[in-house]
């Protein structure tokens, strides 16, 4: 396994931030200040490469750079110095917002936002690590296509760019005001020339099942599982200016547009947004996704940084036509401290079984058969004296899996909304997978249902676990997971 590496500045931020309960200790996230997005992940001469929205500056969103991070297995990440940075007067003056990297070969060019007005911008490296990168001073494509009002300032932003036998395909981030989202496609034959073609998809935002799309989409992905094409957006609520999260769509193409027979939400946690996603070396598709935080921007300010990125997640498609996800299995070598439990019966006054099981850095995973009426407890970051905790529940009855995070947290400022969504057994089973770390917590459901959220107990000691309820658990393990840095 290799040891991790530490750059100057994420040392001095280890030490700082020691007394932190709330940073990861095994997901990336920046040694300080803001992060969102997910940039140009990239599997490159070896090593996975992993970009990302970021202010130096301080834990506010303003004029972002794209942040570097590069892992040879990953799992341990070593931070490079910021790869793209706005220039002053030039076309990407207001920010170098999201996009994806392209392999070429023997260079990787970068599709990006530069913002403002938005526009799509390129850089290229060859680079054996990337460092540096030659920016076109002129943006490949200056407004969005004639006929879409986007609205003003236009929203159109966050290419994504893949190749087919005929030439390379790329996607656009947009919406038709008044409308909904848009992902609007473009054909070129030499990356340089784009024509516009038409919307790949078009959001309709008077539409609510099976969920809102939204009014804009953003950070579009177009991918194949198993052959078969995957749209993912993540919704935007333009009114409200909120992010809602990111969704799928799966079907034919009938000349080039997508002709959706199945879609769902990517994540039901409400922190997970803007996921990107690559091919890697070994045909994986791997994801990634922004980690929001659920407490004020003051909050933020003092903690000295914001946004925690996801932990690479494989999809895949099931048979019914729907994405499934599971955390990549590179993550079991961070796995230490075993506890295993289980075929056992809980019971209304029986003992907890995870009673001796203290973490703030842990993977759980548990197996039970609920049978009719069982409802199983779990709770998560839990205080001795019961002042906070974070539950997890699962009814049989109504098949709903609920996050409370009505207590995690004694601070005022911390988000309390519960998370909830449908979770079909398979085989009569519940399996979940939960990564708990400092202030994230990521939930793999039968490998169908993701919730990732974000909790703040404020007690040293909010690090318990307590299982309960009612049913037959086949059999629960939990690890220490080490830490990356
Ligand atoms: C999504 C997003 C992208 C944009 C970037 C700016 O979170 O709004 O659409 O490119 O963040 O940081």
């Amino acid at each position: 396994m290799p040891a991790p590496v530490l750059t100057e500045e994420r040392s001095q931020m280890l030490h700082r931030f020691q007394d932190d309960l709330h940073r990861a200790s095994y997901h990336f996230q920046p040694p300080a200040h803001w992060m969102n997005d997910p940039n140009g992940v990239i599997h490159w001469q070896g090593a996975y490469h992993l970009f990302y929205q970021y202010n130096p500056k301080g834990a506010w969103h303003e004029r972002v750079h794209w942040g570097h991070a590069v892992s040879q297995d990953l799992v341990h990440w070593r931070d490079l110095p910021i790869a793209l940075t706005p220039t002053d007067g030039g076309i990407d003056d207001g920010g170098c917002w999201s996009g994806c990297a392209v392999d070429l070969g023997d260079e990787v060019r970068l599709f990006y936002t530069g913002v403002r007005p938005q526009v799509v911008c390129t850089a290229v490296s060859s680079d054996a690590d990337l460092r540096t990168w030659q920016k076109d001073p002129t943006p490949l494509i200056d407004a969005p296509p004639a006929g879409i009002d986007a609205g003003s300032p236009a929203d159109f932003r966050d290419p994504y760019i893949w190749r087919e036998d005929d030439g390379w395909y790329m996607v656009i981030g947009a919406r038709q005001e008044g409308v909904g989202g848009l992902a609007l496609l473009y054909r070129s034959a030499d990356l340089q020339h784009w024509d516009y073609l038409h919307p790949l998809l078009a959001g309709d935002a008077s539409v609510t099942e099976p969920f809102w799309p939204g009014t804009m989409w953003e950070c579009p992905n177009f991918f194949y599982l198993d052959g078969a094409p995957v749209l993912m957006v993540s919704v935007q609520d333009k009114g409200k200016g909120e992010l809602r999260y990111p969704a799928y769509y799966t079907g034919p193409l009938q000349d080039w547009r997508l002709i959706p027979t199945a879609a769902g939400k990517i994540d039901h946690g409400g922190a997970f947004y803007a996921p990107l996603t690559m091919k890697d070396h070994q045909g994986r598709m791997l994801m990634w996704g922004w980690l929001q935080e659920d407490r004020s921007r003051e909050a933020q300010r003092a903690a000295a940084w914001s946004g925690i990125m996801s932990l690479p997640r494989q999809l895949f498609l099931h048979e019914d036509g729907s994405v499934g996800q599971r955390p990549v299995p590179e993550l079991t070598t961070l796995r230490r401290d075993h506890w295993a439990r289980g075929p056992l019966t809980l019971t209304a006054d029986g003992p907890n079984p995870l009673a001796e099981v203290r973490g703030r850095a842990l993977e759980l995973a548990l197996i039970c058969k609920p049978a009719a009426g069982d409802i199983l407890l779990l709770d998560l970051l839990a205080a001795p004296d019961g002042s906070e905790r974070t539950q997890l529940r699962y009814e049989a009855e109504t098949g709903l899996l609920t996050l409370d995070r009505s207590q995690s947290s004694l601070s005022a400022d911390a988000g309390k909304d519960p998370m909830t969504a449908f979770v079909p057994l398979v085989d009569g089973r519940l399996t979940l997978r939960v990564f708990v770390d400092g202030s994230t917590l990521e939930i793999f459901a039968n490998e169908r249902i993701c919730m990732a959220s974000r909790v703040y107990p404020t007690d040293p000691q909010s690090e318990e676990i307590r299982l309960s309820g009612s049913g037959v658990i086949e059999q629960i393990n939990v690890w220490k997971m080490a830490p990356i840095w």
